[in-house]
């Protein structure tokens, strides 16, 4: 061979070796966000042991990185390190929000993203945020802005709600649900189903919208590919929304 195709060779090597190193699955497949909405009173009857005076508005579970299967983006660890993004550790986090300048913040998460579960831990909200950016917040577009990620979250929670209204303790179909939400905001969502415990009725537990990744805030709503998930089978399936 003469030295050009040498060359030549050894650069496609160099490619097809490239090309069959294992991928670093989150970078590569981070391709939208589920906005997940919980239903207080649907949740606090079937899957969480709640603690009283809940919210009658929708609340937020969490901003969730997706890749295109429709499927979680594996959490920050030190072998994943999902972002090229300088993240925010969980310890960082907790400093940020305890500075006073982030007060306003803080009211706004208590409000929008509290934590309905009925246990002793005194900081049982921020328990809540540092799980959700630990297992969610560090692989998305803000992994390296935290302030952004609840900010982004807390805007869509307001927008959401400030456009639906579901009449409480009444029954919809699946599809009802959707096309409700769709006419508002243009997206159909992932009806997430739950059974209650006292009387094994379905509920309304959670909303899931699925929106473009996009910075400053993830932007443009999509219809979800899931129509529904949880205990519910079906469109036509009726639940009620509590
Ligand atoms: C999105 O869903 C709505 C409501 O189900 C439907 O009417 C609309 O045609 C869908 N749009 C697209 C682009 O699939």
């Amino acid at each position: 061979m003469n030295a050009p195709v040498v060359v030549l060779v050894f650069v496609l090597m160099s490619c097809l070796l490239v090309g069959s190193q294992p991928m670093q699955p989150s970078t590569t497949t981070f391709a939208s966000y589920l906005f997940v909405l919980q239903s207080p009173q649907g949740v606090c009857a079937s899957t969480i042991v709640c603690k009283g005076n809940i919210p009658t508005d929708f609340t937020i579970h969490g901003l969730w990185p997706q890749d295109g299967n429709n499927r979680g983006v594996p959490s920050y660890t030190i072998s994943n390190t999902c972002s090229t993004l300088q993240v925010v550790s969980q310890a960082k986090l907790k400093n940020t929000l305890a500075k006073s300048g982030n007060l306003k913040l803080k009211q706004q998460l208590n409000q929008a993203w509290p934590n309905l579960k009925n246990t002793n831990n005194p900081n049982l909200n921020e328990f809540f945020w540092l799980h959700e950016w630990e297992n969610h917040g560090m692989c998305s577009d803000y992994g390296d802005n935290s302030v952004v990620y609840f900010g982004a979250a807390i805007n869509l929670r307001n927008n959401v709600v400030s456009v639906l209204n579901f009449q409480p303790r009444t029954a919809y179909t699946v599809d009802g649900i959707a096309n409700a939400v769709y006419t508002q905001l243009n997206g159909r969502p992932e009806v997430h189903c739950v059974t209650s415990r006292a009387a094994n009725q379905k509920l309304l537990g959670e909303l899931r919208l699925c929106y473009k990744k996009g910075n400053p805030t993830p932007n443009g709503i999509y219809n979800c590919t899931r129509f529904y998930s949880g205990t519910c089978n079906s469109v036509q399936e009726s639940i009620t929304v509590l």
